[in-house]
């Protein structure tokens, strides 16, 4: 198990898009692993692979209370949605940020598990804005392309400044005012 970097908007290597996975191996268990263990100590309830610097569709999610339901899914697609809902997100890419988003209220989700088996669900409630916000980023998306230019502006701004100079005190990633980044 190791824990991974994980890239800081607005590094142009978030906008890269994510290929399919084609090979369900030791590597892509590892790997998935890697990155769960890297969103829990973040800590984070997702993590999409793109936001570590590897171009495989994998995301892993945990809306628990417990931290005690990982979801791992490769290739991951939504088939049909509904509704919509608000929820003030964050992302581990974009630390110390909070914005009001609109999305889907309820998904249904097909993809793949590590070993290849395809799975199908339905997700509503945090879990499936979380899951949302994961596959944009294997797209090449960030929460804060949702935001107004203004804000978007003073998001790179803030974060160029903090993250220019890696010796200078970084903001604490947990942020009790608000929930967990995604
Ligand atoms: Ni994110």
């Amino acid at each position: 198990m190791a824990l991974l970097d994980i890239l800081v908007y607005p590094d142009p290597r978030l906008r890269r898009k994510a290929v399919p996975v084609t090979e369900f191996d030791d590597d892509l268990r590892t790997f998935a692993n890697d990155m769960a263990e890297t969103m829990y100590a973040a800590p984070g309830i997702g993590l999409a692979a793109i936001q570590v610097n590897d171009r495989r569709r994998v995301i892993v999610v945990d809306v628990s209370e417990n931290h005690d339901d990982l979801q791992i899914l490769v290739n991951p697609e939504i088939i049909s949605s509904d509704g919509s809902a608000e929820y003030e997100e964050g992302c581990l890419s974009v630390p110390g940020v909070f914005a009001p988003v609109s999305r889907a209220e309820q998904i249904r989700v097909k993809g793949c598990d590590v070993d290849g088996s395809p799975v199908e669900f339905d997700a509503d409630g945090l879990l499936a804005i979380c899951i949302q916000h994961e596959i944009d980023h294997l797209n090449g998306k960030v929460f804060v392309d949702y935001l107004s230019r203004l804000k978007q502006d003073r998001i790179r701004k803030k974060l160029v400044k903090e993250y220019s100079n890696p010796a200078e005190q970084r903001p604490p990633l947990e942020d009790t005012a608000h929930g967990a980044p995604l």
